[in-house]
Formats: C-alpha cells, structure tokens, sequence
C-alpha cells in the first residue's frame, strides 16, 4: 500500500519548469544546429520531455537503460547495460540526459563507454546533483538544482517504482 502520508515538496512544478527552459536555452545555444540526446531509462523520461519540448530547432533522441546494482555491494562503478542504443554516436553532439548524479558512479560508466563511440562533443545534463555524496570526479556540464543528502522522488525519479509520476521533487527520509 502507498503511504498516504503527504510528501514535503522540496522542489515545486514551477521551479522545475521555470529551470527546465532555462537549461534548455542554454544547451540550445552551445549547441544551434545538431543535437542528439540520451536519455538514461527510466529516471529521465520526465525531464527528457520538458527538455525537449522547450527546444527549438533540430533535435533527435535515444534511449538506454542501466542499472547501478553494484553501487549496492561495492564502489566499483560497474553499471549493468541493460538496453543499448539504437543509432551510432559517430560524429553527433551528444547530450547524456539523467535525473541525478549522486556518487556519479552511473555517470563516470556511461560517459565512459559512450566517449569509446566517438561523438563529436559529450556533454551530460542532470536535474538534480547531490554533491555531498560524490565519490569519483564526474564532469557535469548542466546541472538543474542541486540539493542536500536526501532521498527524492518525482519528476521521473522513483522508490521502488512508485512516484515517478509527481509533477514535483518530494522528499521521502524514512
Ligand atoms: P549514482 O551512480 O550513485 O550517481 O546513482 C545515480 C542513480 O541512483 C540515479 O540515476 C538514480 O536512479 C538513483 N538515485 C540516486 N539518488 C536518488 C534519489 O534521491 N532518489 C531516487 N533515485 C536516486
Ligand atoms: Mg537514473
């Protein structure tokens, strides 16, 4: 059973989509003319649509899926790959889409195995970073808020599943 208890907001619907657009300017002006994004699956689906929708101009999009089970055992950074892309990154602008950076474990990986494809340009953009809890050097280049150590789901971002489909960041400490 959901618990009922209400959520503390810690980010509302008009903060995030005040912020959105203006990150979506910003990417859209470093990058005019082709810009291909990667959306991590599934924490970014929400932030994937905001972005895209207040950008103009010539965009294309894929997907890929991973999980971070070994951030629950050891800090070795190993990310399963659990879908792959469906197109070459080969001399394309490309832009990493995730909801979160907290160790950057996840990030460092995926930036990795996608720098090995020879994009043109790679750059990430994250809605949220936790940087307290960083434990490698990961290079984000659009960051939306970043917040203190706490647990958040919403706007894409789940606990065990469930909240994905709050249009704000609530906060769930247990
Ligand atoms: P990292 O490898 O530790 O940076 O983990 C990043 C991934 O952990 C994110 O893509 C999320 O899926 C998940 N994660 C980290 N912090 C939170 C949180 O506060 N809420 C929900 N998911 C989180
Ligand atoms: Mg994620």
């Amino acid at each position: 059973m959901p618990d009922p208890r209400p959520l503390e907001i810690l980010l509302s619907q008009d903060q995030i989509q005040k912020r959105v657009k203006e990150l979506a300017a910003d990417i859209r002006r470093d990058f005019p003319n082709d810009l291909h994004l990667v959306a991590v699956l599934k924490g970014a689906f929400v932030f994937l649509s905001d972005l895209t929708r207040n950008m103009s101009g010539p965009v294309t999009l894929d997907f890929m899926a991973v999980s971070s089970y070994a951030k629950a055992t050891t800090s070795s950074g190993e990310v399963r790959l659990l879908k792959d892309l469906d197109t070459t990154l080969e001399g394309k602008n490309v832009l990493i889409v995730e909801d979160i950076v907290d160790t950057g474990l996840t990030l460092m990986y995926l930036q990795e195995i996608l720098r090995a494809r020879n994009p043109k340009a790679l750059r990430t953009a994250c809605l949220l970073s936790k940087p307290s809890r960083r434990q490698v050097d990961v290079k984000v280049e659009y960051v939306g808020f970043t917040i203190e150590d706490r647990f958040v789901v919403g706007y894409g971002l789940d606990y065990a599943e469930q909240y994905r489909n709050l249009p704000h960041i609530a906060v769930l400490d247990s």
